[in-house]
């Protein structure tokens, strides 16, 4: 399969949130990468509904959104109803990630599970085949902009084996400090989806950058 890059919205300029989805519309990105943070789960709070609501209006990409929310089972609806198309809850956050896999599937979106730095890939062994897509966290959530954890490399290698075992069509996606130096290794290890914050916004041509991303290893 052809890697997919989610540019996260996180590192956009808020005061230019139309301009900078436009300029995704018109990138080769395939997702846009929403990061919702409630200053709970962990300790910053980035934005909510009516933000995600305004990216959504305007966005032609799916969006592909990040609760970093404790108890996310309550608000599946009213991101869906923000224009979710993959909503990603954490492993760490929900008591019924069972459940609320089963909550995202009921409602048309694909289902996504992300995973602290922490967090073993074998503790999803039960319910691979009830995720789309694994968020796994290559730094620690809360913030844009940090480096890159290098034990991430070893842990999409076992995420793989066990999707591979499970016979199951999951998707990695791999979130923070990505750049165009660990995405060829990241690709090769396993991975599915690139998310890229920093890296795409504060280059010199964010639409470029995209683009470079979208090449490696072709
Ligand atoms: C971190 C967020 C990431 C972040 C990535 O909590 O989940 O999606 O926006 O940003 P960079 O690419 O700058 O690490
Ligand atoms: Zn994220």
């Amino acid at each position: 399969m052809n890697h997919l890059i989610a540019p996260s919205i996180l590192a956009a300029d808020f005061a230019n949130l139309q301009r900078d989805v436009e300029m995704l519309n018109a990138s080769e990105a395939d997702y846009i990468h929403v990061d919702i943070m409630d200053g709970i789960f962990v300790p910053n709070i980035s934005f909510g509904l009516p933000v995600c609501e305004a990216i959504y209006k305007h966005a032609k990409k799916p969006l592909d959104v990040h609760l970093m929310i404790e108890k996310p089972e309550n608000y599946i609806q009213a991101f869906h109803d923000a224009g979710a198309a993959t909503i990603s809850v954490h492993y760490e956050a929900t008591n019924h990630l069972h459940r609320v896999l089963q909550q995202i599937r009921d409602f048309g979106l694909r289902a996504g599970v992300a995973i602290n730095p922490h967090t073993n890939v074998q503790l999803l062994e039960d319910v691979i085949t009830d995720i789309d897509l694994v968020c796994m966290m290559s730094v620690n959530p809360g913030f844009g902009g940090q480096k890159f954890i290098e034990q991430t490399y070893t842990k999409v290698r076992r995420l793989k084996e066990i999707i591979v075992d499970a016979e199951a069509s999951t998707l990695i996606e791999i979130d923070g400090g990505v750049n165009i130096d660990n995405a060829p290794k990241l690709l090769e290890a396993g991975a599915d989806v690139l998310v890229a914050g920093s890296f795409v916004f504060k280059s010199d041509s964010p639409i470029d950058t995209i683009k470079e991303l979208k090449n490696v290893g072709s």
